[in-house]
């Protein structure tokens, strides 16, 4: 898909859809909350939500006074949704609209986060691309969580194509800098009662 293409797909997904309209809806982020609080995160940490789009993960980290916050997405759209949500609570937070495969981090982080974002890269370029930014942005020592379908999960996501992995193959593609702490799997239920099967991995950059 071109980066046009992938921008203006996710653009009308959040101005067409409803929060509860999308497949990846949780009311509680809990698998992704339970992983950030095993990092024992400091006051002042640093974490980035990529590809964070509507998610209600931002709240739950704003309400628990965890660190500093940045939401990155392509969308625009999806990022305004989660801003008005938040109310006066969004200045706290920082909101970057980029294409992760293009962005240029200006900070590191102690904590990335991401869920359901980089299973749409299906090109091994812009799979290179994406960790070239994680090993730019995360602090050495540093957490990466990263939360995609599961082998056994769906094949599409928001009826694009998706490559689905398991912590094995998802450290194969991440390399050496990136050491696997943490694999689980999880049941997510979609707003209409579906099942996709996600695998949770948690790495820590050497
Ligand atoms: C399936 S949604 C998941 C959203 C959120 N992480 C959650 O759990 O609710 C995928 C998100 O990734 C974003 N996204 C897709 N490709 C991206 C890219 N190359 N760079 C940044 N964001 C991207 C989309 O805009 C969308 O918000």
């Amino acid at each position: 898909m071109s980066d046009v293409g992938r921008k203006a797909h996710w653009e009308n997904v959040y101005t067409t859809k409803g929060e509860t309209e999308v497949s990846w809806y949780q009311e509680s982020p809990a698998p992704s909350l339970e992983l950030i609080a095993l990092a024992r995160l400091s006051a002042d940490a640093s974490i980035i939500d990529i590809g964070g789009g509507a998610s209600r993960l931002v709240d739950a980290l704003v309400d628990r006074n965890v660190g500093q916050i940045t939401v990155l997405d392509l969308s625009a759209a999806a990022l305004d949704a989660a801003k008005q949500r938040l109310g006066n609570k969004a200045a706290n937070v920082r909101w970057e609209i980029a294409d992760v495969t293009k962005w240029e981090p200006s900070q590191t982080y102690d904590l990335w986060h991401d869920r359901a974002a980089f299973h749409f890269l299906t090109d091994q370029a812009d799979q290179s691309a994406y960790v070239d930014r994680l090993k730019k942005a995360v602090k050495r020592g540093g957490r990466v969580i990263i939360g995609t379908f599961a082998l056994d999960g769906p094949e599409k996501c928001s009826g694009l194509p998706i490559v689905r992995y398991d912590a094995a193959s998802l450290s194969g593609t991440l390399g050496s800098d990136f050491k696997l702490i943490d694999a689980r799997r999880h049941d997510h239920a979609t707003p209409w009662g579906a099942v996709q099967r996600f695998q949770f991995s948690t790495f820590r950059r050497a």
